[in-house]
């Protein structure tokens, strides 16, 4: 289907980047071939490293040419496989793209190359009393451009909205080589079809963004944390939605079953409040004014009393704070030392939660596995674990399909969607005719078509 990346094609590649950013040593391609995703690996024949656009746009005719696949890779923290070279051929880093070219504070803007670490940005912009919200919990070493390419979430999305609410326009290079800038430096633009938002979240497989403009928002300067501790999962996940009704929208409400709090606890050697409780809801609030916060806590702390809280802790100091944070950053990783495991990432209505982390027990129980959920209450975001754990080999192989299914049409049954965050990429594209019908899967198809008529561009996923 694709062609080998031959000693021609690498001094092609060397002509227009410089020999020393075209890499093929073993080494380089190890550490290129696998990301956050659960044991994939799939090591490239060569990684790439262009500074500029119009390089990138070269390398793209070269790939044409020779029809050899070209996958962009960012910080490599994704949990899709999205940039894994499936197929060989390219790995193009985004590395050298790392400068925050310029913070607009008249206008609240702010324009960035796609390889900035997103701590980075955000700290850069905080500096200046912007705000840059979005923030997975791979935020120390995530990059901005896969960030856009997932449209990543993480847990304030519930009050701030997700990466592409902070996306006004882009430069990027189309695989057919034309190097486009959609969107504007504008809030508001119905100048022709969306192409921002139709690359923001196409994981990397429509163009290659070189350039973002993002839009800022004031930086809230105040923030209060409750630690909410529960007996069941349901006391937890039935709190959520009410405290919403009470017209409150905490700036995260992260919910986290034991096991999971366990096992961060574990991981990073630190205690976590009221961890031996089932359920833990961690809410956060933020603003300029700590009396109102003050206000917000009150009738968030009168809600959790009416689902049986074991325990409640509000952690007003900051190092406790971080702490806390910290822990439940580490969640995802302390998760995925403890077995063979598979990672989902499901989202309903959050109303709809506890029928969902009833379900997802109920099935587990069904077929021996084990579940781990924790995720982004406030927004039905839910990460279901499913561990191998103590399960033999043979049961594991056997079920872990099914039970998968079994979970995403039970989301989907819920109003739910299979991914909120982390893609569909190379690890779920199975699945996503459970939640997408045809006809527009064939739309999908249509559009890649038409922005990639040879198919180089991150080829094997979605789809
Ligand atoms: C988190 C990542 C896994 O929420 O999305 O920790
Ligand atoms: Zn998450």
């Amino acid at each position: 289907m694709y062609n080998k990346v031959t000693p021609e094609i690498l001094e092609e590649l060397a002509a227009v980047v410089g020999s020393e950013y075209v890499l093929y040593d073993i080494e380089t391609l190890h550490l290129h071939s696998e990301d956050e995703t659960e044991d994939l690996n799939f090591p490239p024949e060569v990684v790439v490293k262009p500074a500029t656009a119009e390089e990138i746009s070269a390398i793209f005719k070269i790939a044409n040419e020779h029809k050899v696949p070209v996958t962009p890779r960012g910080g490599g923290t994704g949990l899709s496989g999205g940039a894994l070279a499936v197929h060989g051929g390219i790995c193009l880093s985004m590395a050298r793209f790392n400068k925050i070219i310029e913070i607009d504070e008249k206008n609240f803007q702010a324009i960035v190359q796609p390889g900035v670490i997103t701590q980075v940005f955000q700290e850069e912009v905080e500096k200046l009393g912007l705000f840059y919200p979005p923030d997975p919990a791979s935020r120390g070493s995530c990059h901005l451009g896969g960030n856009l390419a997932e449209c990543s979430g993480g847990p304030r999305a519930v009050k701030y909205g997700v990466t592409k609410d902070y996306v006004l326009g882009l430069e990027a290079v189309l695989p057919t080589g034309e190097i486009i800038n959609t969107g504007g430096r504008v809030l508001k633009n119905v100048t022709g079809y969306n192409l921002t938002q139709l690359i923001v979240g196409s994981e990397g497989t429509l163009a290659v963004i070189t350039k973002i403009n993002f839009r800022l928002i004031p930086l809230p300067r105040f923030k209060k944390v409750i630690l909410a501790a529960f007996g069941t999962l349901e006391d937890a996940t039935d709190a959520v939605a009410k405290i919403f009704q009470k017209g409150i929208t905490p700036s995260a409400i992260e919910f986290m079953e034991r096991a999971a709090v366990k096992a961060a606890e574990e991981r990073q050697n630190k205690k976590f409040p009221n961890s031996e409780a089932e359920a833990q809801l961690f809410i956060e609030v933020d603003g300029n004014y700590p009396e109102q916060l003050d206000r917000d806590i009150e009738l968030i702390a009168e809600v959790v009393e009416e689902f049986n809280p074991l325990d409640m802790v509000l952690a007003e100091d900051e190092q406790k704070v971080q702490d806390v944070w910290s822990l439940r950053r580490g969640i995802g990783e302390a998760v995925k030392s403890i077995s063979p495991y598979k990672e989902e990432d499901t989202v309903v209505p959050r109303a709809n939660m506890t029928k969902l982390i009833r379900g997802v027990k109920e099935i587990s129980a069904k077929y021996g596995i084990t579940t781990i959920c924790y995720g982004h209450s406030g927004d039905g975001n839910i990460h279901v674990n499913i561990l191998k754990d103590k399960l033999d080999e043979k049961s594991w192989e056997e079920n872990l399909d099914t039970a998968i299914r079994e979970i995403f049409e039970l989301t989907v049954s819920l109003d739910g969607m299979i991914s909120g965050e982390h893609g569909i990429g190379y690890s779920q594209k199975a699945y996503l005719p459970i939640a997408i019908s045809e006809a527009e899967l064939e739309l999908m198809r249509k559009i890649k078509g038409v922005f990639d008529p040879n198919n180089i561009l991150n080829p094997g996923k979605i789809f």
